[in-house]
Order: C-alpha cells, then sequence, then structure tokens
C-alpha cells in the first residue's frame, strides 16, 4: 500500500474581492488536511490573477510562452489530486475557472477532483457542479461521484470565516475519502 501523502490543491474557484470562495476554502483545507492522507496546498484564483487564455499554441501542446501560464502548469503538474471550491453563477460555474481549466491539458490528465459547491439558494449550487463535470471529463480529471453542496452561503459566511453547518464536515469526509482512493488506484484500473 502507498503510505505517501497525496498532494491535494484545494483551488478557490472565484476570483471576487469578496469571495465566499476564501473562508469556505480555508475550512476545507483545514478538514483535508485533518483527514491524514493529504498534503494540502491552497491555491486561490484571485490571487493567481490569470489573464483571458491567450496562449499562441494549444494547451495540448505544452508549448507555453508566458510567464503566467508557466507558473499555473507547474503549480497544478504538483497536485495529485484536487478539490474545487465552487460558487454558482446564474446556474454554472465562475468563467475565471473554466478559463483556469483551458489553459493547460496534460497537467489535469488522471487527476481525481472534488467538489464542494455552494450558492445562496437552496440548490447549493449543485446545478454548478454537474455543469463542471463533462469539463473536467474533457480535460481527462476524474471527477468523484460524492460531492458537496452548501445552501444559504451568505448567512454562512461571518467576520470569523465559514460556519459550516452541522453535518458538512461528515460529508465532505466522504468526498476526501473517495478522492484518496482515487487518487491511489492504478491509472486504467
Ligand atoms: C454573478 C453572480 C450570479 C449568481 N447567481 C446565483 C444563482 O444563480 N443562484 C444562487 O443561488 N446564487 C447566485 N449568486 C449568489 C452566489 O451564490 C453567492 O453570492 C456566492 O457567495 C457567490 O460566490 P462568491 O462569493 O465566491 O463570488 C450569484 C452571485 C453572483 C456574483
Amino acid at each position: 500500500m502507498n503510505s505517501q501523502p497525496i498532494h491535494l490543491h484545494v483551488i478557490s474557484a472565484s476570483v471576487r474581492p469578496t469571495s465566499a470562495a476564501r473562508p469556505v476554502a480555508r475550512w476545507v483545507a483545514d478538514r483535508a488536511r485533518e483527514h491524514g492522507a493529504f498534503e494540502v496546498t491552497a491555491v486561490d484564483l484571485g490571487d493567481l490573477a490569470l489573464p483571458f487564455l491567450d496562449e499562441p499554441e494549444y494547451a495540448s501542446s505544452g508549448i507555453y510562452t508566458h510567464p503566467h501560464t508557466r507558473e499555473w502548469s507547474a503549480l497544478v503538474d504538483s497536485a495529485d489530486a484536487f478539490l474545487l471550491v465552487l460558487p454558482m453563477y446564474n446556474g454554472g460555474f465562475t468563467a475565471p475557472f473554466k478559463n483556469a481549466i483551458d489553459f493547460l491539458y496534460r497537467e489535469w490528465q488522471g487527476k481525481p477532483a472534488g467538489l464542494v459547491s455552494y450558492s445562496a439558494g437552496g440548490s447549493g449550487g449543485a446545478p454548478a457542479g454537474r455543469m463542471l463535470r463533462p469539463v473536467l471529463r474533457a480535460v481527462g480529471m476524474v471527477p468523484a461521484e460524492s460531492s458537496v453542496a452548501v445552501p444559504g452561503i451568505t448567512d454562512l459566511i461571518s467576520p470569523d470565516g465559514f460556519l459550516a453547518p452541522q453535518g458538512l464536515a461528515g460529508e465532505l469526509t466522504a468526498v476526501l475519502d473517495e478522492v484518496a482512493a482515487l487518487a491511489k488506484a492504478p491509472v486504467g484500473a
């Protein structure tokens, strides 16, 4: 059995300066650290400040001309798996995250991804997660079957951070368990 830690990147997939993704992602990263299977890196798309895709060659060529693409490539390359923390905007996931995905190709391939969505309304952003899954598969990621959806996000953000509803930690553990199992599964199994 492989006892090496899995390098998990927790990606905050929203760039608004007051984004709820930051406190939610901090809480998610703390739970992932407690889980025990992961070495966790927090990735904030807002800090990354990628421009709209501006590479002359397709990402699948791996030919990158800009330092921001090379840095993003190295960061994603260093991950074994991802936990994606995403809001729902008008029924879908965020445009900045789609842009960040499109910048790369090989770097995503074969890597599991767990989804934590949230929204102001009652769906918890689950439709955004459903929309994202085929995009993840298109670049070769392996989305976990289980996911977490957090409704009513506006009432759950305080100056102290994310006020996780009861039971959420258990739901997240199920996603983390699945991501860990997928990351340890032999390729093609
Ligand atoms: C452009 C935009 C569209 C939104 N669309 C929805 C929506 O369709 N359903 C919903 O429940 N909440 C919607 N919201 C509310 C967000 O879910 C909530 O404000 C959340 O905190 C936004 O994520 P962020 O803080 O990471 O930007 C929308 C918010 C924004 C900014």
